[in-house]
């Protein structure tokens, strides 16, 4: 069997097909100065830690100066970073360290809004005239008054905000704080542009650009369809289809506009926060001559059902949903998903952590769960997520998932000398990096076999895929590069299950386990994942 990705001329992976990347949410990372914030000098202290890991780039949540009514996500200056953070020279120290070390850094770029504290936004408020005035997007009332159009923002209510002092409303896709850019203003596009060089100059390896897919709105502003499957459980966002606020052909083209600009800068990296049905997600990876991002984020796993049946489908359809030259990525977790053990428990958690890093294509982890970090009760006073605040009675709560790292059994973690911003998991003092990396059966030294076993397994990292045959509530699939030929199988239930091997081969060694030991006596036992080499059984 031979790869088709690796049919032809011995095909060239650039650090990002093969690597893997860990997701930083530098708030909630290390705490250096005792603010109960974490920052960027914690991120330095800590990178011997990543580098441990086995990964080989840090995606960093944003660092910019902002107000952080969406804690960073809410930027008022993009070639910035926020005193709370550190400064330009806390930055250059961590590339340099980062690099220093192996490491790729990959930014977070958010283009679909500012903060509304920027001083683009304070302008083009101040009047209707003035110059920045349509770097935003400003509209008149409806005709008999009230918002524009119908649309409703991310994080509930209407996506259009009144300002009564020039007499018009502001379009925001989430919070009021964080106004939509308008990127058919040539000025505007251009000066985001901009912000680009500006890192990519500095030498960071690439960005993580934040709900790209909504950047551009169609002309004209139409109301959005009613969605005829709503229902109360989802969010007020879901009452419409973002038909003419998100994915539109304009879009695509500045995404390939950006890839152009990233390309001229060697091996950088576009990974484009986007979440579509298959088909229009495919389409972000543009033409083989036009080309837009390199990953657009595949969020299937967070957002599927854990069992065997739906994870073949999701699996086997979005392998087949990829252009030929498009390279896959998966994702099991992030700092807007709940904690993949909250979600599936611990010992799921595990053999989530082995699919993973065994599918093919790009693996992005994020902070904590490589600890296995579960539920986290935030008590009421101590919530900070504004999508909660806006949407209480929905399960929802953004927070559980962005409490700070627990590193060892001193005072607060050692993630900080002051008060942590969020509380910690309450099992920290048994649940932290220091205990886990004392403990050979922790789900940090699983992590740390699966990286390292990845890294040396070319079948694993750039090798072919193909669905293979399990027992009921097994998902098994081969990967293999050359003659080198493994079989994973995933018992996703709790029971023993049959292990099914292809036809005419024979296990030749067990490469990893989810379960502590490595038991091999023909069944998947409960809750376990495995990594098999094959060999002929002749
Ligand atoms: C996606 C980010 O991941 C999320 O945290 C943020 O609230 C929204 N985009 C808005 O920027
Ligand atoms: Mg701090």
């Amino acid at each position: 069997m031979s790869s088709p990705a690796l049919s032809g001329a011995v095909a060239h992976h650039p650090w990002w097909e093969s690597g893997v990347i860990y997701q930083v949410y530098p708030r909630s990372f290390q705490d250096s100065d005792g603010d109960g914030i974490g920052d960027l000098a914690g991120v330095l202290a800590r990178l011997d830690y990543i580098a441990a890991l086995g990964v080989d780039a840090i995606w960093l949540s944003p660092v910019f100066p902002s107000p952080m009514a969406d804690f960073g996500y809410d930027v008022a200056d993009y070639c910035g970073i926020d005193p709370m953070f550190g400064d330009l020279a806390a930055f250059d120290s961590l590339l340099a360290a980062a690099h220093a070390r192996g490491l790729k850094l990959i930014l977070d770029f958010v283009p679909n809004h500012s903060s509304d504290q920027h001083p683009w936004f304070l302008a083009s408020r101040s009047s209707r005239d003035d110059p920045k005035r349509d770097w935003y997007i400003w509209r008149d009332p409806a005709p008999g008054g009230g918002p524009p159009n119908n649309w409703i923002s991310d994080f509930g209510g209407s996506a259009w905000e009144w300002d009564a002092r020039t007499g018009q409303y502001y379009l925001h896709a989430f919070l009021k704080e964080q106004p939509d850019l308008n990127w058919r203003n040539p000025a505007l596009r251009d000066a985001m542009m901009d912000v680009l060089r500006f890192w990519m100059d500095r030498g960071v390896d690439g960005f993580r650009i934040d709900v790209l897919w909504h950047i551009v709105k169609a002309e004209g502003l139409p109301d959005n369809p009613p969605n005829p499957h709503w229902t109360p459980a989802q969010t007020e966002r879901d009452k419409l289809i973002q038909r003419y606020s998100t994915d539109q052909p304009e879009a695509h083209a500045i995404a390939a506009d950006m890839r152009a600009l990233a390309d001229g800068y060697g091996e950088r990296v576009l990974i484009g926060e986007i979440f579509l049905p298959n088909d229009r997600h495919a389409r972000w990876y543009g033409a083989p001559d036009r080309p837009q991002v390199h990953l657009p984020f595949n969020f299937q796993l967070i957002e599927n059902d854990w069992n065997a049946a739906t994870l073949n489908r999701i699996i086997a359809d979005y392998e087949a949903s990829l252009p030929p030259f498009g390279w896959p990525n998966w994702v099991i977790g992030s700092h807007d998903a709940p904690r993949i053990s909250a979600r599936i428990g611990e010992a799921q958690a595990r053999v989530a952590a082995m699919l993973l890093l065994t599918l093919r294509g790009t693996p992005t982890l994020y902070q904590g769960d490589e600890i296995g970090i579960g539920p986290v009760d935030i008590p009421p006073d101590r919530i900070r997520d504004p999508q909660h605040w806006r949407q209480p009675t929905l399960d929802i709560g953004r927070d559980r998932s962005r409490t700070p790292m627990p590193w060892d059994a001193s005072a607060n973690a050692g993630f900080t000398t002051g008060k942590p911003w969020l509380p910690l998991n309450a099992d920290w003092p048994v649940r932290n990096v220091d205990a886990q990396l004392a403990d050979s059966d922790s789900m940090l030294a699983l992590y740390r076999a699966l990286t390292a076993l990845r890294r040396v397994t070319r079948a694993l990292a750039i090798g072919g895929f193909a669905m293979a045959v399990g027992d009921s509530d097994v998902l098994a699939y081969e990967r293999w590069h050359d003659d080198d030929r493994l079989l994973i199988a995933l018992n996703l239930c709790a029971e023993p299950r049959q292990l099914l091997l292809p036809v005419g081969v024979r296990i030749a060694e067990v490469l990893a386990s989810t379960l502590p030991s490595h038991p091999m006596d023909g069944t998947l036992h409960g809750d376990e994942g495995l990594v098999l080499r094959l060999e002929r059984d002749d």
